[in-house]
């Protein structure tokens, strides 16, 4: 009886092992062939360059039927090196048509745009050369971090150049560039009506969408990624306006150009830069929550931060000017201010009341991104915040 029970259960386990096994199978096979279509929507008509997409790419159609087994050990190994692409300096010329289109340079490097021989549009950032003294393997650990670091609200990067000459990072290519363009610059707003020439609608979906970016390097990637460095230089914008955040993984990577105008002694801009990053203080992910809530600010009022030549000299430093109208009840004058309709008004609040949340002193009394987003759409109560310059630094 016994025995034959065994037995019984033996062949039932038995069928049932076969049947997982062909279900894993197929949703290996499945997963490959979605990720051969990835790489072919990517991988460049034609090119020179060593890119891990074409080391690893899919096998020929007829050769997948053949081989179950090969295409679990393949699937196994793109997972150990998915990597992204490595270029040589000659690409990167090829790329950028012999560096014709500079967009924009920064703390790291200059920024050029290119595309691939299949048309799709890059930007090119040459770093600085301080990044000699860096070890290759490092180099290519943390840039394969940050390129396997996919989210919507987050800038994709394609590839790497390390070479004796040349250290690059290839970017997707933003249209629309990046957010303080659309904030401050007088040529954009030149002609509008309402100041910087999109909708308030616009801006506040850009803010929920940094947070969201924000928010998932903090909480929802695999390792913790601070940034160091969030400001509106660093969010990038879609064609339709949707906003990525650049530059994530960087501090990491790279020294910063110490001559760099927009640098502190230590991390970060100044103006967007946390206390405890230039005080001797234990720095943790709380410095972009800071830094954040400066940039909603930014957005709040359609102008920089700090203004030293403001005409109205109490509105130089506009988080402080913010906070004093909020404390007195008067957030209508902040409103007129940067010209927010009244329908606006009550996400205009609630945003005004996350920067205040986001810029407190002590990093605990900072919400974390994912309280952030809920707060800004409305899922989240706010409570009434308390004034954040009590000890700060006053710039006003
Ligand atoms: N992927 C991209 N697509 C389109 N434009 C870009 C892209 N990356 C950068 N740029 C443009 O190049 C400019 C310079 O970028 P860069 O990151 O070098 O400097 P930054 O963001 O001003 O400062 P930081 O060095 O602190 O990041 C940006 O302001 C933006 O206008
Ligand atoms: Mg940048």
């Amino acid at each position: 009886m016994n025995t034959s029970l065994a037995l019984a259960g033996i062949i039932i386990g038995g069928i049932a092992a076969i049947l997982v096994l062909k279900f894993i199978m197929r949703c290996v096979e499945a997963k490959h062939a979605e990720r051969a279509r990835r790489q072919e929507a990517l991988a460049p008509a034609s090119g020179t360059y060593d890119s891990a997409a074409a080391a690893a790419g899919a096998p020929p159609h007829h050769h997948r039927v053949r081989v179950e087994m090969e295409s679990v050990n393949r699937f196994l190994d793109d997972i150990l090196r998915e990597k992204p692409a490595r270029f040589t300096p000659e690409n990167l010329r090829e790329f950028t048509g012999d560096y014709a289109e500079r967009v924009g340079a920064g703390g790291f490097g200059v920024v050029y745009r290119g595309s691939f021989p299949n048309g799709v549009q890059v930007a090119v950032k040459i770093l600085h050369s301080t990044l000699d003294r860096r070890a290759e393997e490092q180099f290519m650990a943390e840039v394969g971090t940050a390129a396997r670091t996919y989210h919507i609200n987050l800038v994709r990067l394609y590839g790497f150049c390390f070479d004796a000459t040349t250290k690059a990072l290839v970017y997707e290519y933003l249209e629309n560039g990046s957010l303080d363009r659309i904030l401050f610059d007088q040529e954009h707003h030149r002609g509008r009506r309402d100041g910087a020439g999109v909708e308030f609608d616009t801006l506040h979906g850009i803010v929920v969408g940094t947070a969201r970016g924000v928010r998932y390097l903090h909480e929802e990637c695999q390792h913790r990624i601070i940034h160091y460095d969030i400001k509106p230089g660093n969010v990038l914008l879609a064609a339709d306006y949707a906003p990525k955040v650049a530059d994530f993984g960087l501090a990491k990577l790279c020294n910063r150009d110490n001559t760099h105008l927009t640098m502190t002694g230590a991390r970060g801009t100044p103006g967007y830069a946390a206390p405890e990053l230039w005080l001797p203080l234990p720095v943790t992910h709380k410095c972009d929550v800071y830094s954040f809530g400066m940039l909603v600010f930014e957005i709040l009022g359609r102008r920089r931060n700090l203004v030293s030549q403001h005409p109205a000299e109490s509105q130089e430093w506009y988080p402080k000017w913010v906070w004093q109208r909020f404390d007195q009840g008067r957030f209508y004058e902040v409103m007129a201010a940067s010209g927010i309709r009244r329908k606006d008004g009550e996400k205009a609040e609630r945003m005004c009341m996350v920067a205040l949340w986001c810029i407190q002193y002590q990093p605990e009394a900072r919400p974390s991104m994912s309280s952030v987003v809920r707060m800004l759409e409305g899922e989240e109560q706010i409570a009434r915040p308390v004034n954040p310059f009590t000890k700060q630094i006053d710039f006003g």
